[in-house]
């Protein structure tokens, strides 16, 4: 059996600080997936085809933001109100056209996520126009529907027009309460704002309110840390996802690092090593769970039941998940795809199918049989489905919650694992119970490594595909 540090982490008297060095990556993965190429012919039936899913989801991407922020490479259009406009317009469209399908109209959504880029920077007009759109979803009953973006410039006249047209949850970027933090990091607002804002909208009689914060942005000591957590209790929100900062490619902060530049002021030299960003993690979690907030995953904390995390949750159970915009990522038919970015790509594609389609009605009138109109193909990655998908659900959804219920794979699978659980559990990352595997809070804080170690582990020891399967596809 082959068995890497990569896989294992270390034995150290602290594995909160030093089971691994640093957080390999934002997320974990693995794909037996390969690109493909699917016909136009093949998109328009794929859309007349019913789902096989029993949960799914819809996910609309806004590819917008008023600024770039020094830790973030989700920033990709500048915020102009006709450019906004002119996606809003089209992005609308074609949801209406999707919700009149087959594969929409098939089966229930369990929840929607308006997600950015800066979805709260469009207009109050616009959010409107989009909850309408989304309505003709068949939803089920009381549905999750999030909409995410920043407190700047989300009026009182966006929040209602979201809060009156279906929008019941909302994820605001927050980062770091503290102005000087803020500042340098190339956010608008100050401490003060925030706290008065997130305290008026989560009087709300039942929308959740959930905020980010990151920990290890430059400036941010552990005493400044704590007082954001603190922050967090006294703005009255319903829930909270602490994110550690990953050193992204393309950011700010890179491109200020190469040259050997400070962004900000002095103060901002300082930067959290990982012992001390794992330190940070601890105290987070402390600080929420001693106030009796519920973990529900190993970055997600809620005060209460109001907050319910529906999307996040099933994204990582691999549920289909039906996507729309320039950027939005998904899955149709089991089919993992990814919309491109480039905005000009995807309005060109929908120009082209708008000139196709006049052209075509002219000719249906001649021959009615012209089939039911569907969203725009637009450029992308298609690949094929991942043989394991569902085996990879249950272990990403297990780490990343904190606890991998052992019964919901197959005893082979369990036993060729054990050599991984065994060296986890002398590395104080996790521990080994009959029924289930439970990651300790320094397992919790590398929970990302783990997954990404169990993908290596099964790479390098690869099981007989008969013995791969999930105890309930045994059992179906
Ligand atoms: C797609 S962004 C949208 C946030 C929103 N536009 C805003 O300005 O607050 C979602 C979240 O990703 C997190 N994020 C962005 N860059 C990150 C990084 N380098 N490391 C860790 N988390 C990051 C932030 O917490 C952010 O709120
Ligand atoms: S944090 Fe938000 S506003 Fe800032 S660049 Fe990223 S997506 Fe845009």
């Amino acid at each position: 059996m082959i068995l890497t540090p990569t896989m294992t982490g270390i034995a150290s008297p602290d594995p909160l600080q030093h089971a691994f060095k640093v957080k390999s990556a934002p997320h974990a993965g693995r794909s037996g997936s390969r690109p493909v190429f699917l016909k136009s012919e093949q998109w328009q039936q794929w859309w007349q085809q019913p789902s096989q899913a029993t949960e799914r989801a819809l996910y609309i991407h806004i590819p917008f933001c008023r600024k770039r922020c020094t830790f973030c490479n989700f920033f990709e259009n500048g915020t102009n109100p006709q450019r906004i406009n002119r996606y809003m317009q089209r992005l609308t469209e074609q949801l209406k056209i999707a919700a009149d399908t087959p594969l929409v109209q098939s089966q229930p959504f369990n929840t929607v996520y308006v997600g950015g880029g800066t979805p709260t920077d469009i207009s109050s007009d616009e959010v409107k126009l989009l909850g309408e759109a989304i309505s003709r979803f068949p939803l089920i009953e009381n549905a999750e529907v999030t909409l995410e973006g920043r407190l700047n410039g989300f009026d009182d006249d966006k929040w209602h027009n979201a809060t009156a047209n279906g929008f019941n949850r909302f994820s605001f970027g927050v980062q770091s309460f503290d102005t000087q933090v803020r500042q340098a990091a190339g956010r608008f607002d100050d401490k003060d704002f925030l706290l008065n804002r997130l305290n008026q909208l989560s009087q709300h009689p039942s929308a959740s309110i959930v905020i980010d914060l990151i920990f290890g942005l430059p400036g941010q000591t552990l005493d400044i840390w704590q007082q954001d957590l603190q922050a967090v209790i006294d703005s009255g929100v319903h829930g909270v996802d602490l994110y550690q900062l990953i050193g992204l490619s393309g950011t700010r902060i890179d491109h200020a690092r190469e040259k050997g530049k400070i962004l900000g002021t002095a103060l901002s030299e300082y930067q959290a090593d990982s012992q001390a960003r794992a330190n940070m993690y601890a105290s987070g979690a402390n600080h929420f769970e001693s106030q009796n907030w519920q973990r529900l995953s190993s970055c997600h904390w809620r005060r209460d039941s109001r907050e319910r995390s529906v999307y996040n949750s099933l994204a990582k159970s691999g549920i289909e998940i039906l996507p729309f915009g320039a950027g939005a990522g998904g899955s149709i038919h089991g089919h993992g795809c990814m919309n491109a970015r480039d905005l000009k790509q995807w309005h060109l594609a929908h120009d082209e199918a708008s000139t196709a389609l006049e052209t075509a009605s002219v000719q249906a009138v001649q021959a009615p049989s012209f089939p039911v109109q569907v969203p725009v193909q637009v450029p992308g990655m298609l690949m094929s489905p991942n043989p394991s998908a569902s085996l990879d659900a249950i272990f990403k959804r297990g780490l990343d919650g904190g606890r991998l219920e052992l019964n919901l794979l197959s005893s082979d699978m369990t036993q060729h694992l054990i050599p991984l659980f065994s060296a986890w559990q002398t590395n104080g990352l996790a521990t080994l119970h009959k029924n289930s595997l439970a990651l300790t809070l320094a397992g919790r804080f590398w929970n990302v490594n783990m997954q990404t170690g169990l993908f290596e582990y099964l790479a390098e020891n690869p099981i007989a595909a008969t013995q791969e399967t999930t105890s309930q596809s045994l059992a179906s």
